[in-house]
């Protein structure tokens, strides 16, 4: 089988994906496939005609290869291809419209809205604590967390977008399941000094994972089936990671979705692939199901 996998690309998580596409591309050679690998740029629809692959694996992250963009591209083509459709890829990106699918699924969401940039320069949006965050970006890119009476807002960088979603932020522990197909993996529980930030993500040592997470059996077990019913409300296909926001001190009621990512980090640090290995699960193993699931 011939496999391109494709990484890279013009987004905010450019870098992220090369690892991703690089820590793949092994893997799959690893495991007998034929791989050429492929940085998305502008003659990426040329390029892909050229190369004719069996499936493309696609590595890429963040907007244009997360967000339905690159998907549409390879329906157009015909060529088969990892991870979620168009439809589903484009929801997911969208943080505020994903919460009306998780709403409609009877999933437990935070407070949120979108608002102008603007707003947020000028005051207090919603009661501090609060996340400002783009609504369509990944990595913890351009997010910022408000505390009463501090002035996060005043370091915000000009570069923001000009609507932003602001979200009551929820005190507590960070955990996220992968779904693997109609099965959800495991809970890991993510430990930082500070929150999980760019640098927390993908710097060795940034963050301590505990997986499986050592919470009550009521909050492990509400994540495995509350990120199979995101996954499936949304339409993804493959290999999805649900990440939550759990207040310890309310117990289940302080259990919250924040969103679902269609493009999970496959990068050294990244979780999916621990998640994998903790359920019995090699990396190339995760990899070789995602290749067979590709469809288009
Ligand atoms: N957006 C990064 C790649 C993740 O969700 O893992
Ligand atoms: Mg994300």
């Amino acid at each position: 089988t011939r496999v391109t996998v494709l990484m890279g690309g013009p987004s905010a998580e450019r870098d992220v994906s090369l690892s991703s596409g690089h820590e793949v591309a092994s893997a799959l050679r690893g495991e007998g496939y034929d791989v050429t690998e492929l940085d998305a740029g502008p003659t990426l629809a040329a390029d892909l005609q050229a190369l004719n692959p069996d499936v493309v694996f696609n590595a890429l992250h963040g907007r244009w290869g997360e967000d339905g963009c690159v998907q549409g591209i390879l329906e157009w083509l015909q060529i088969p291809y990892t991870h979620s459709g168009v439809y589903a890829s484009a929801l997911a990106m969208d943080k505020e419209k994903t919460k009306v699918a998780y709403r409609m699924a009877g999933l437990p969401v935070a407070d949120s809205k979108l608002v102008s940039k603007s707003d947020v320069l000028s005051g207090h949006p919603m009661p501090a604590p609060y996340v400002v965050k783009p609504y369509n970006e990944g990595s913890s890119v351009g997010v910022y967390i408000v505390q009463e009476g501090s002035n996060a807002i005043a370091s915000m960088t000009d570069d923001m977008p000009d609507e932003l979603m602001v979200e009551q932020f929820i005190p507590g522990r960070e955990l996220t399941t992968s779904v693997m197909g109609d099965r959800a993996l495991t809970v890991t529980d993510i430990i930082t000094d500070g929150w999980y930030d760019y640098s927390a993500k993908y710097e060795v040592g940034g963050s301590r994972h505990e997986v499986p997470a050592d919470v009550p059996a009521e909050i492990f077990d509400a994540c495995m089936e509350y990120a199979v019913r995101a996954h499936n409300a949304l339409g993804c296909r493959g290999v999805s990671r649900t990440d939550f926001r759990w207040d310890d001190t309310k117990g289940l009621d302080g259990l919250i979705l924040l969103e679902t990512n269609t493009q999970p980090g496959l990068t050294p640090t990244s979780l999916t692939p621990e998640q994998a290995v903790k359920t019995g699960m090699s990396f190339g193993t995760l990899l070789r199901w995602m290749v067979e699931d590709a469809s288009c």
